[in-house]
């Protein structure tokens, strides 16, 4: 799918004035921990234009739980992992949606959405996952390895999600192969394009695993050793571990799920002293509603995701920039997939990883 790269005037910044202060201040509430007050009186008066022309455009903001807490609570009015963006923007009747994320997410908005407005505030905004693969490498794997379902992880392009039977996320992984083994009637399947997923997902269940060689630059950072460091230097902090992570650091973790299953840990078993071991912004978003849990805060940052700004989501509303456009013989095959994911039950809570519940070795082809 492309995007549109509209011509865009460089206007001066916005005044912090009493009224703009006024209109915001509820909004400073949810961040001033993290957020200092100089900064927020240059965040203010862009809240402050957002929020006007959401209203004005009917438009909704979804953002990632690895956004800044000045665009998660200030200007989102959806949060949430891969999986709950994806099922909410199916959800909405507004008639725009800004992406505040990753360039997928925005794709698979419009690929579920095609009737709607997307729009992405900074082109650059990709992930190293989904320029792992292509359409024509996903031809490769199924030519290879006939018969087998094709489970692609949402991190991919439109052209990768057309090749694919079904899309799964961190949340739903395990759920999706094993509802795809029952229904092609085999006991393996293909689940591309993150190694280390395929190799977590692996360890929970007996189906066997046809895997690709795609990481995420964030994740594949971590370390077992860093997990002994940090529980040397924090003893009695519990350490809460993405599933894109190596399988090394998982084992040595307290517990593993997607970005939100691991808020919902923190909000839930209020732990004393914890260790999100992902991209650094979840913590800062998280701690607003775990006041008594201290956070331990390495930070690898995702370069993509830091991409957004609120001037970036402000110029995205003011001038239409930039669209998500695609292929629609594309995107409606690619929409089949992603839809067959929202259909399955969702799910209780989002998925724990438990690698103490390996059945068997486990069975990985890497391609
Ligand atoms: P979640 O689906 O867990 O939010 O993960 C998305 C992602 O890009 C993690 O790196
Ligand atoms: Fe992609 Fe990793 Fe960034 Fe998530 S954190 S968007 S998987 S590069």
């Amino acid at each position: 799918m492309s995007l549109s790269t509209a011509e865009t005037p460089i206007l001066p910044p916005l005044p912090f004035t009493p009224e703009v202060e006024a209109r915001t201040a509820h909004l400073y509430d949810r961040m001033q921990a993290t957020v200092p007050p100089t900064d927020w009186r240059r965040f203010a008066p862009e809240l402050d234009a957002i929020q006007r022309l959401k209203r004005e455009r009917n438009a909704i903001v979804l953002a990632h739980n690895y956004q800044t807490p000045e665009i998660y609570h200030g200007v989102a009015d959806i949060v949430g992992d891969s999986l709950a963006l994806a099922r909410k923007a199916v959800a909405t009747d507004a008639d725009v949606i800004v992406m505040a994320g990753v360039h997928f997410m925005a794709e698979t908005s419009k690929v579920l959405c095609p009737d709607k407005t997307v729009l992405i505030p900074d082109l650059r905004a990709g992930c190293s996952l989904a320029s792992s693969i292509t359409g024509a490498d996903v031809r490769a794997i199924k030519a290879k390895h006939p018969g087998l379902p094709v489970i692609t992880y949402v991190n991919t392009t439109a052209d990768v999600k057309a090749e694919t039977d079904i899309c799964c996320t961190s949340a739903n992984a395990v759920q999706v192969v094993e509802s795809a083994a029952r229904e092609w009637g085999v006991d393996k399947v293909i689940l591309i394009p993150d190694e280390y997923l395929a190799r977590n997902v692996a360890r929970q269940t007996s189906i066997g695993i046809v895997a690709w060689k795609g990481r995420c630059e964030v994740h594949e950072r971590f370390t077992a050793e860093d997990i002994a460091d940090m529980r040397a230097a924090y003893p009695g902090a519990e350490v809460l571990a993405h599933p894109e992570c190596p399988t090394e650091v998982i084992e040595a973790s307290d517990f593993t799920g997607s970005t939100a299953a691991m808020a919902d840990y923190v909000t839930q078993r209020k732990p004393r002293k914890v260790v999100l071991i992902t991209e650094c912004s979840m913590a800062d978003n998280v701690a607003v509603d775990a006041p008594a849990t201290e956070f331990v805060r390495p930070c690898n940052l995702c370069p993509h995701m830091k991409r957004i700004t609120l001037q970036g989501i402000l110029d995205s509303l003011r001038f239409d920039r930039f669209e998500v456009t695609g292929d629609e013989a594309v995107a409606e095959r690619a929409r089949a997939a992603v839809q067959r994911m929202i259909d399955l039950p969702p799910p209780s809570q989002p998925a724990r990883y438990d690698l103490t519940l390996a059945r068997r070795p486990v069975d990985v082809e890497l391609i």
